[in-house]
């Protein structure tokens, strides 16, 4: 565990003339209030600019601007937690979203920024907006760093200017049902990403093209999609905002990284966990019917997502095609709530951080 305090970049301030009134934690949702500050930095005639910390406020930007037009963007998604014993603020693993959004950057052809700016000046805003940080256990500031491409042009050619921003909000869970199991639903006509394409990059525009298919999952109850391969649609991929593994004959699958997923860093980091804790986990290709008739015999016992906004996520209903599957009667399983109580135990506080993921921006 390392703490932060010296800070070697060089940022400008403007502080808010006005301060907003922060919600209660029992009432967080996900995504909906920001805080008073955000961070703005740009890139002009091929430089970034040293970037400012000032109040959240709207961009002011022409029509014509290149991200509007051409989906020239990027996004990374982390959280800041309230320690439960001491008070102290931390970021869950943020050197990973840097080098994530570095990756992005460069398959969508953006400018990319240095893990030192993006760490240091994460460090200072939170510090700044640490009483914005929710106590509650469940609850936490989630945090946005996004890329966006400002020419105001509508040629189709990577953009010159950018804005790399960052906005965080004070958020509660991901799904509605909070800890306990979703349903989801398997989508078998649309697909999400090909080989080749841009599914491994955080790119907004992978969101975009899912929102049918979730619109169709939602209209029949489910709350999210679990997407299959493009080629055969036969192999589990993901689901819409997580990645997702599967409990069979007391071994955890879940996909292996092979381009059309995003390398979820809560998945890398349940990757390790499960060692920790001595279950068997397995990076491997599961097809659609492996997983429907291995919940028919009953071999196939949890299932559960993995994501930052999602945490670990019990899913407790599976919809494929006709057919409804019942999860372990739709209540939370054993090893999901073991590496759930394992994750969350570090990101609170609760049990020791022996991987140096915990990054401490504010000690109490
Ligand atoms: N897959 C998708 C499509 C996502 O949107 C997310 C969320 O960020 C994940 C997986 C999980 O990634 P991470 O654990 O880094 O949040
Ligand atoms: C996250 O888990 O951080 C995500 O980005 C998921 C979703 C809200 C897009």
């Amino acid at each position: 565990m390392a703490t932060q305090t010296a800070f070697d970049i060089d940022l400008d301030i403007i502080e808010p003339k006005t301060f907003k009134e922060k919600p209660k934690d029992e009432e967080l949702k996900f995504g909906q209030v920001f805080t008073d500050r955000m961070l703005l930095r740009k890139y002009e005639n091929g430089a970034w600019d040293k970037g400012t910390i000032k109040p959240f406020e709207n961009f002011s930007l022409s029509p014509a601007t290149a991200v509007f037009h051409y989906g020239q963007e990027i996004f990374e998604g982390l959280k800041a937690f309230r320690q439960t014993k001491t008070g102290n603020v931390v970021i869950f693993r943020p050197d990973e979203n840097a080098k994530r959004l570095q990756a992005s950057a460069r398959r969508m052809v953006i400018p990319e920024i240095t893990e030192e700016y993006f760490l240091q000046s994460l460090y200072r805003l939170i510090g700044m907006e640490q009483d914005w940080v929710p106590r509650k256990r469940g609850t936490a500031l989630y945090i946005r760093p996004t890329m966006i491409a400002t020419e105001p042009a509508l040629g189709v050619h990577p953009s010159s200017d950018y804005y790399y921003y960052v906005i965080l909000a004070p958020s509660g869970p991901y799904f509605k049902e909070g800890f306990s199991p979703t349903k989801i639903m398997v989508e078998d006509t649309y697909t999400r990403a090909a080989h080749g394409g841009t599914g491994g990059a955080k790119a907004g525009g992978n969101y975009g093209g899912s929102m049918l298919a979730g619109k169709k999952a939602i209209d029949q109850g489910y709350s999210q999609v679990l997407w299959l391969d493009s080629k055969e649609r036969k192999y589990i991929e993901e689901v819409g905002a997580m990645n997702i593994a599967f409990v069979l004959d007391d071994v955890i699958y879940t996909p292996p990284l092979t381009g059309t997923i995003l390398p979820g860093i809560t998945r890398k980091s349940v990757i390790q966990l499960s060692a920790d804790l001595g279950m068997t986990l397995k990076e491997e290709k599961l097809s659609i019917e492996t997983v429907a008739e291995s919940l028919k015999s009953g071999n196939m016992t949890e299932m559960f997502g993995i994501g930052t906004a999602a945490s670990i996520a019990p899913v407790g209903e599976l919809k494929y095609k006709d057919e409804i599957f019942i999860i372990n009667n739709g209540e939370i399983g054993p090893t999901t709530q073991k590496l759930y109580n394992q994750l969350t135990g570090i990101q609170y506080g609760e049990i020791e951080d022996v991987h140096g993921w915990i990054h401490t921006v504010v000690e109490k």
